[in-house]
């Protein structure tokens, strides 16, 4: 196949390949017009930082289209169906990247990149040029959400990580950073109106050793390593990330996992609780019965207060607030969760979460913004436009909150849980998991917005294990958002990723071998 021949990731949706080359060399030059600017000066970093090639730039109003040049052309105009569209025009001549919007062009420099030979990486032979292939590619995603999740509640991994991963997802045209910031082993963001949280609630004493240990006998639990983990984003790393992932066109989707996994929180203010505590930052994983009290108005001025710091840091217009694993337990014996539930006419605790969702997104709705909760927030009166994340259980009310005519984002935990070892998850399953459910009638199908991988770092303590659990498994991930389903295949994955691979080297990614994501391929 000629794709094959390219070794694209992900697989564009129309390639045909021409006779010839392009000379890609240091007496090319860039060509942007006014509205790509931006992208040409990313473009022209990525040249010199990976590939050594310092290439002029000229920005010009008018398009003359100069021999031996890089030419990028953002044409402003309004793409109702798809504006992350490019295409990419290599001719012995000069590359010409077009698109209407400047997303556009970026993913068409993203595809660029992978034209240009690995080889180039190291620098070779910088003075004799690169040879691109001829070819005309018309590309457009699949899927508008194309995500990946990193708990750094669990473990923190900082500036310089998230910036590694945001580079490296710009390069698989992922577009979505869902960023799980607070759980109940660490609060990760500076709040300044509360500063207890961060300085109480990042910390904690130490990380249980096994939860295996755990689940066999309940009563004995596994000993924690007692090495201390703490760490949390002020407010200006937040919006340098913010800014950093601005640059490489993907929106961060902050996570608030609330009323459950919240015992970093009640750590600091226990009266946020029903029981009243004392509480510490969770050392183990798992459930906890401890949740926010939802019979206390405190805990709604507290979430609203955490919630206007929030929304005046991240513009996204989709705001996480978890929901997933909350349990009702506490709620049965709380004299304020039960007036609540009278007040209310909520007839049941298992309505009390619902009455919670809707009341954080009709305050987020008065802000502008919507929100996004895991699976378990779905009940039968929520709230018209929360947007769902599928992970697990339950999944006929998932696919009937899609029949009300309502989206989904899908991160089946089989297939996009990196948590999971290979063995469990090897590369062909998350690449074999479609996000569309067979059983789903045609005409919801654009209901599913997309999908995202999820990393939990419960035992994910730092960066070379991060990288190992994400890649290759993200790379598939990226290839099932953006190709055409009817493209996809795993064997042309598997050539096409044997020259990805280096490019992740080139990143200094830390990638398991083959034969150990594949296991038992
Ligand atoms: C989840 O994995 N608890 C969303
Ligand atoms: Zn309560």
């Amino acid at each position: 196949m000629i794709e094959e021949e390219l070794k694209i990731i992900p697989e564009p949706a129309k390639v045909s390949l021409n006779d010839g080359v392009f000379l890609l060399s240091q007496k090319t030059t860039i060509q942007v017009d006014l509205t790509s600017t931006r992208n040409g000066e990313y473009l022209k970093q990525v040249l010199a930082l990976q590939y050594g090639l310092i290439l002029a730039f000229h920005k010009s109003s008018e398009s003359n289209e100069g021999k031996n040049s890089i030419i990028l052309k953002t044409s402003n105009e309004k793409e109702l169906n798809n504006s992350e569209r490019y295409s990419l025009l290599v001719s012995k001549e000069n590359i010409i990247i077009s698109a209407t919007t400047s997303v556009g062009v970026f993913y068409g420099i993203q595809t660029l990149l992978q034209l240009i030979p690995n080889r180039a990486l190291k620098g070779d032979k910088i003075s004799l040029g690169f040879s691109i292939p001829c070819v005309a590619i018309e590309d457009f995603p699949r899927f508008k959400w194309r995500g990946f999740m990193l708990d750094e509640s669990r473990h923190f991994f900082g500036k310089k990580q998230v910036k590694k991963i945001l580079d490296l997802m710009a390069l698989l045209k992922l577009n979505t950073f869902h960023w799980h910031l607070t759980d109940d082993q660490g609060w990760r963001i500076e709040i300044k109106k509360y500063p207890l949280l961060t300085e109480i609630g990042s910390k904690r004493e130490g990380t249980i050793t096994s939860q295996r240990f755990l689940r066999s006998n309940q009563k004995i639990k596994a000993p924690i390593d007692e090495i201390p983990v703490s760490g949390y984003y002020s407010q200006q790393d937040l919006r340098e990330l913010i800014q950093y992932a601005t640059e490489r066109f993907i929106t961060i989707i902050p996570e608030l996992d609330f009323p459950g996994h919240t015992t970093a929180v009640l750590a600091v203010y226990p009266e946020l609780s029903c029981t009243g505590g004392p509480f510490k930052v969770s050392t183990r994983f798992g459930i906890h019965k401890d949740v926010l009290c939802i019979g206390k108005e405190k805990v709604f001025e507290f979430i609203q207060n955490v919630l206007n710091e929030i929304i005046g840091i991240f513009p996204s217009s989709i705001i996480h607030i978890g929901g997933d694993e909350a349990p009702t337990r506490r709620w049965k014996r709380c004299f304020d969760c039960q007036a609540r539930i009278k007040e209310e006419s909520l007839g049941s605790v298992e309505n009390l979460q619902e009455y919670f969702t809707n009341r954080i997104a009709d305050y987020l709705g008065l802000k502008g913004r919507q929100i996004i909760g895991w699976n378990e927030i779905l009940n039968d009166n929520l709230i018209d436009n929360a947007l769902c994340q599928y992970w697990t259980n339950y999944f006929d009310k998932v696919l009937e909150h899609i029949r009300k005519g309502r989206e989904v984002v899908m991160s089946e935990m089989k297939a996009l849980y990196f948590d999971y070892p290979y063995r469990l998850i090897p590369l062909h399953q998350t690449y074999n998991y479609d996000p569309i459910p067979s059983n789903l009638e045609e005409k919801f199908h654009k209901k599913i917005l997309g999908l995202e991988a999820c990393l939990w770092t419960e035992y994910v303590k730092n960066n070379d294990k991060l990288e190992w659990q994400a890649f290759p498994r993200l790379i598939a991930v990226a290839e099932t958002g953006w190709t055409p389903k009817n493209k996809k295949n795993f064997e042309s994955f598997l050539r096409r990723l044997e020259r990805f691979l280096p490019l992740l080297s080139a990143f200094d990614v830390n990638y398991p071998k083959k034969e150990d994501f594949l296991q038992d391929q």
